[in-house]
Formats: C-alpha cells, structure tokens, sequence
C-alpha cells in the first residue's frame, strides 16, 4: 500500500531553478542522479552571488570590513555543519574539497603514523573506490593488512565473523549508505564492537548526511566524512569531523600558508585546529554557500527528508515491478525502510549505458557504469548498472516518468 505524495515535495520542487527547466528535446528534467551530486536551491545559489558581489575577501587576513565579514561567514558555515552533525566542538569540522580529500586526510595524517606491520584496517566490501583507495595505499606503505567485512546479495554487510574480523584491528573504514546499492551499514552493531576491538571508526557519510539524521556523537564515530555538493551545497567543498583528541594528535596534511602559528627559517609551529588542517586560501564562498545548504536542509527537516525518500523508494519499488517478468532486475534490500533512495537496476539484456541513454531522451537523468565500486560489482557479477537515486525535491511524478522511459526502452529494444 503506498502512501499519498506529501504536497510538501512539489513545493520542495519550485525552490530548484533547474527543476523548472526542460532538455534539449522540450522533455521536462527528471533528475534521478542525485547520489551523484544533487541540485541546489535557489537560496544557495543566491548565497554564492551575494558573496561575491558584496564582501568576496580573503579570510583571517585583512582587517577591513568586507575581510571581516568573509571571514564570520565562513565560520558562521562552520558552526552550521558542527550543529547539523551535532558535534561537540566546531574546531572539530575541517573544511575538505569532499568526502575523498577528507578520506585521505585521515589516510595520511593519521595512518601513516598509527599503523605498523601487524596491525590491520577492516573496511567493507560495499565501498566507493574512495574508501579503499586510500586504504589499499595505506596497507602497502605501512605494512597493515587490509581486511574486508563481506556483503550478502541483497548487499546488506554480513556481521557473523565480525570479531574474528575485527582481531588486531585499528581502523574500521565504512560507508554509511552505499552508493551503488542504497543498503544501509548496521553502525549500532558495528561501532562499538569496533571499539571493543580497540579499533576507531571512520564513516563515509557521503550518501547519507544529506538524507537522513546523522548524529556523530550518538553514533560515537571517531571520523566522518561528507561532500557539500551532495546535500545542496556548492561542488568543491566538503569536510571532515574528527573527535579532538585524534586531531589535536595528528599531523597536518598539507602545508603552507594559514595552518602555521610561526614560521622562521629554522622551524615552523602549526596552528590551533581547526586551522592547522587548512593550508593555502580556502573554498572562502563555496563553505559560505553550504551553510546556506544546511539551513535549507534544517528548515526541511531531516526526518521528513528520510521519510520522503522512504515513501518515494516504495512507490517505486512497486512501480517497476510490473516490469520484473519482461526482465528489469532491481537490486538491493526489498523493503524501501532497509535502503536508502538509491535504485540500481538492469533491464532485460541492454547495456546499462545503453539504458540510460534512452532515458535521457525522455528527459531521465540516471548514472549508469560500476559507480566508482568496481570490486563490488566485479563480486556481484554486475558488468554495470542503472541508478535511479531521489532526494527531497523528487515526486512520485519523477517516478512514473521513469517508469514510463523504461516502457520506451522496452520498445526500442523489441522487449515483449
Ligand atoms: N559518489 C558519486 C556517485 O555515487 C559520484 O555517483
């Protein structure tokens, strides 16, 4: 049974400059690729174009007024996402270009001095190449082995030899929600018995921090990494939280200028967080402009974001099951309360390339290829998949549009 669409959601949709505009072929755009990078209200992009026609100024330099201004906005951003994650402590948030570079920074600020032959890093067989690059390069230059916990069909992890698993463990490096498969990690379980285990959890939170109430210290993750431009925000910023204690610890990262407290020809003393992490100028308007994405997101609600993508999954789970015997096989969790807004599918024999592009002659936007997770669809025996993935400005409409561009597909290709 499938609820009624909440009014709210077509409100939602008139705030998306971009949703009101139609493709090349007088199609109106379905945007179904938001797992990739999601759309961005009008009050983010206004916020950008403020910035920079009114106070665009270097940060913690000048003295002047339209310096100063940049500088408490860019803070003021900062403060936002701490709120938004609930962290203890703004100093705890690390302005990153995304949830890879704030990966990496982990990677290299603390792995290369915490791990050692004979230590080893447990990350899961679900992960975007993001969360595993780095930690394949870690594990070859520290001499730690790199561990996976596996996943099931439905690409729910399985936990049975989880503390076998977790033996001689330091770092548990996992994604929160998959972005291929849109199952979600069981953290209440995996968290603390990686605690137990002495081990501390880093979290991709990439796909899930813009749909749904994340609460990092709840959660107890000692990391978590998130992209701007995948909650409504700008591309090129993202960033990291880490609990004090790890960061006051670490290294810098990168080096240079605004993370140092004194330089002189001899030595060089860094600065207080979060500020030793933030070499060279920064992302000044694009941090701006997430803050805007976060009081946007806020006004929302999260919870209702969650609940939306709920509903919406469902519809359109049910929606592309009369689809099912002339081929289309849908992947991941049956119950659209187990997964997130993430549909990845294949119909009948059409390449998944293939697929999408007949789509986007409809005026569907969906990815389509390995999602940046080659090994998971190696495992799955997948040579590629289409995703559909939603967020709070798609409508049961965006689905019966799908529906209706895979009937199309289904003609093209002389699908009976
Ligand atoms: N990580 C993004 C995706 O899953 C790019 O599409």
């Amino acid at each position: 049974m499938i609820a009624a669409a909440d009014p709210k959601a077509a409100r939602i949709v008139a705030d998306f400059p971009i949703l009101g505009t139609t493709t090349s072929r007088g199609k109106r755009l379905v945007y179904l690729d938001s797992a990739a990078s999601s759309q961005k209200p009008r009050a983010v992009i206004d916020k950008l174009v403020d910035y920079y026609e009114n106070y665009n100024a270097n940060i913690h330099r000048g003295v002047y007024e339209i310096a100063a201004r940049a500088t408490d906005a860019f803070e003021e951003a900062r403060a936002k996402v701490a709120r938004f994650l609930n962290a203890a402590d703004t100093a705890e948030i690390i302005w990153t270009r995304n949830t890879t570079e704030a990966i990496n920074l982990v990677s290299f600020s603390w792995g290369l001095y915490n791990l050692a032959p004979g230590d080893a890093i447990l990350t899961t067989q679900l992960e975007h190449h993001s969360n595993l690059v780095p930690w394949q390069l870690l594990a070859e230059k520290t001499g730690a082995e790199l561990r996976y916990i596996p996943s099931d069909a439905q690409g729910n992890l399985v936990l049975d030899g989880l503390d076998d698993l977790l033996e001689g463990v330091k770092l548990v490096a996992l994604a929160h929600v998959s972005n291929t498969i849109g199952s979600i990690a069981p953290l209440e379980v995996i968290i603390p018995r990686a605690h137990a285990a002495g081990a501390i959890v880093l979290l991709d939170a990439a796909q899930s921090v813009p749909h749904m109430p994340v609460d990092v210290q709840a959660l107890d993750v000692d990391f978590l990494a998130a992209s701007g431009h995948k909650m409504c925000g700008p591309t090129g910023i993202g960033f990291l939280y880490g609990k004090r204690a790890l960061l006051e610890a670490m290294p810098p990262f990168l080096t240079g200028g605004d993370m140092i407290k004194r330089v002189s020809y001899e030595t060089t003393s860094f600065n207080e967080l979060p500020w030793k992490f933030e070499a060279g100028t920064s992302n000044i308007a694009d941090a701006i402009a997430l803050g805007a994405a976060v009081d946007y997101l806020e006004e929302i609600g999260r919870d209702w974001i969650r609940a939306h993508e709920i509903r919406l999954t469902a519809y359109a789970l049910e929606a592309l099951r009369p689809l099912e015997p002339r081929g289309l096989q849908v992947y991941g969790p049956p119950r659209a309360e187990d997964r997130a807004g993430v549909i990845s599918f294949n119909f009948a024999d059409i390449h998944a390339h293939d697929l999408a592009s007949i789509l986007d002659t409809e005026g569907v936007c969906v990815r389509a290829g390995h999602h940046c997770t080659m090994p998971l669809m190696e495992k799955m025996g997948w040579p590629a998949t289409a995703r559909a993935s939603f967020y709070l400005y798609n409508t049961e409409e965006d689905v019966d549009a799908l529906v209706a561009a895979l009937e199309k597909a289904a003609t093209v290709f002389g699908i009976a």
